[in-house]
């Protein structure tokens, strides 16, 4: 079997240090990582399946040597810069940044939904934003088999998804430091702001579920609405969604639309008081969905409560379940 080169690109952050997780995990054919942060990381060692590697500072000449793959969460702005670079030296990148989803030539890819997508790749793949990825799977479980007309999110997102500073700032319970991340303390809050503010009101973090719902599911005229929220909440995100259909449903005839999906777990039992939790979604790289329930202030519609691990299947598990697919295919 042919084996391949990997680079990190950011491999010292939170889902950096998550890709390496994974990809020991899974155990891809790959023969070789090269690991790349900032600067002030250069020098650090990682360990990768008991080889130690040497994290070094990106450059314009990071991808000289060959790689076949590189896994990008280092920022918006390195991506803009350096996955140009490593996608000209024939360098197939999935990038976790929001640089280039919505580019036209770029596959926004979630793997269970719209795999297919990822062939038609001009080098660059990008990795949809954490909250957007895990409302995919029980999205297009449903579309397909009820046609989805209107989805209203509203999420309670936990701090790692803001990075580490995200988790010094929840850290810091007394106030006695600066924020690093937020405009306001997370501790004991609830923040309706993520990212940054649009002009029509909208946050960009909800601007971009909405227009990255509507590509991965192949529905640009769908609508679409959210209100994202930081919660105090270490990692996995949690998300109410409502969904409308075209068409109607039975409601066990759903239960097992959604279950039979892959990579969606169903717990409901609320006699039990089983539902999707963060702290138990975190380490797991599934898609927990429960308190399914049918809205009945409209004439077909359901109510989801689907959590997942963000760092994971909101973003390193999926990026390198990307490269898992392709190198199965074998496009390279
Ligand atoms: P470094 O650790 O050297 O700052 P997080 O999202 O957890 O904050 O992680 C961001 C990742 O992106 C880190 O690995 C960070 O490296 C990396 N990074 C940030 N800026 C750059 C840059 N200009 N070039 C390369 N890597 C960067």
């Amino acid at each position: 079997m042919k084996e391949y080169k990997l680079a990190i690109v950011g491999a010292t952050g939170l889902v950096g240090r998550s890709f390496i997780k994974v990809l020991e995990e899974r155990k891809l054919p790959i023969k070789e990582y090269g690991l790349f942060a900032s600067k002030k990381s250069a020098g650090k060692i990682i360990n990768i399946l008991g080889k130690d590697y040497v994290v070094n500072e990106l450059t314009e000449n990071s991808f000289n040597e060959g790689f076949d793959f590189a896994l990008f969460s280092a920022g918006g702005d390195t991506a803009k810069k350096y996955a140009p670079i490593a996608a000209k030296n024939n360098c197939i990148v999935v990038d976790n940044s929001s640089a280039f989803r919505m580019e036209k030539d770029v596959p926004l890819v979630v793997p269970e939904v719209n795999f297919e997508d990822a062939l038609n790749h001009s080098g660059i793949i990008a990795n949809p934003n954490c909250s957007t990825i895990q409302a995919m799977l029980p999205l297009k479980a449903l579309d397909d088999k009820y046609v989805i007309k209107r989805v209203i999110y509203s999420t309670y997102q936990a701090v790692s998804g803001a990075g580490r500073y995200g988790l010094e700032d929840l850290e810091n319970t007394d106030n006695s430091k600066p924020l690093k991340k937020f405009p306001h303390p997370i501790y004991n809050n609830c923040l309706p702001h993520i990212d940054v503010f649009m002009n029509n009101g909208y946050t960009k973090e909800e601007m971009k579920m909405i227009n990255e719902t509507r590509k991965i599911l192949h529905k640009p005229n769908l609508n679409v609405t959210a209100t994202t929220v930081r919660v105090p909440v270490t990692n996995s995100h949690s998300e109410s969604i409502n969904v409308e259909f075209e068409k109607s449903f039975e409601i066990d005839d759903l239960f097992n639309t959604l279950k039979l999906f892959p990579n969606i777990v169903l717990l409901d039992n609320p006699k039990e008081n089983i539902y999707p939790l963060a702290i138990n979604a975190t380490g797991h790289d599934e898609v927990f969905v429960g308190r399914v329930r049918r809205d009945e202030s409209v004439k077909s519609g359901v109510n989801l409560w689907v959590v997942a691990d963000n760092i994971r299947k909101g973003a390193a598990t999926n990026a390198v379940q990307i490269v898992e697919g392709l190198i199965s295919k074998l496009v390279k």
